[in-house]
């Protein structure tokens, strides 16, 4: 069974190589990275599978009582197996329990994994920036009550 833990700097070549390998992935350097697992505000997660591989992280912050989703990917090999759902999952109690009870995230209206993902963890469209992307996508804007 894939487990879900705290990230280690160990694990941050796999990241910043799937981080990489998204198109619609933030594209975070290898020193933000680096940066955002020191950070006290920060939700930094991985997903690890039975053999030891990294099969998909979760990066959010917590700003004013709010956990903020910034980047989230699993791997090509390990995609439909609920892993960003439980990500997402551990994320929200780990916020809950640091007093957090909102979050929320942009994504491109034409990322539809993404989108459904969202949507089935309990997120609602909020808002929308048009064409804010630089592939002349929207951003919607999506909230969810913990
Ligand atoms: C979006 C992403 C994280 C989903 O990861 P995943 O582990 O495959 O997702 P899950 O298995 O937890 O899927 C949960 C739900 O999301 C939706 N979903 C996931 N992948 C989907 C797809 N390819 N098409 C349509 N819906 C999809 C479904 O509703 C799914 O539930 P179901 O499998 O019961 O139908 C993954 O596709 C990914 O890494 N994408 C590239 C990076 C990215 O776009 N990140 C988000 C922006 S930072």
């Amino acid at each position: 069974m894939t487990v879900i833990r705290p990230s280690r700097s160990s694990d941050l070549d796999e990241i910043f190589s799937l981080e990489s390998y998204w198109d619609y992935a933030p594209h975070w350097l290898r020193p933000q990275l680096e940066a955002e697992l020191l950070r006290p505000d920060s939700i930094f997660l991985s997903a690890e599978s039975p053999d030891s591989r990294l099969c998909g992280y979760f990066i959010g912050r917590i700003l004013e009582k709010e956990l903020q989703v910034l980047s989230i990917s699993v791997g090509p090999a390990y995609l439909r197996r609920a892993i960003a759902a439980r990500l997402l999952d551990c994320a929200f109690s780990k916020a809950r329990l640091k007093g957090c009870a909102r979050a929320t995230l942009e994504v491109s209206e034409r990322n539809i994994p993404a989108l459904n993902l969202y949507k089935k963890s309990g997120f609602q469209i909020v808002g929308k920036r048009v064409k804010f992307y630089n592939d002349g996508s929207s951003a919607l804007l999506m909230d969810k009550l913990l």
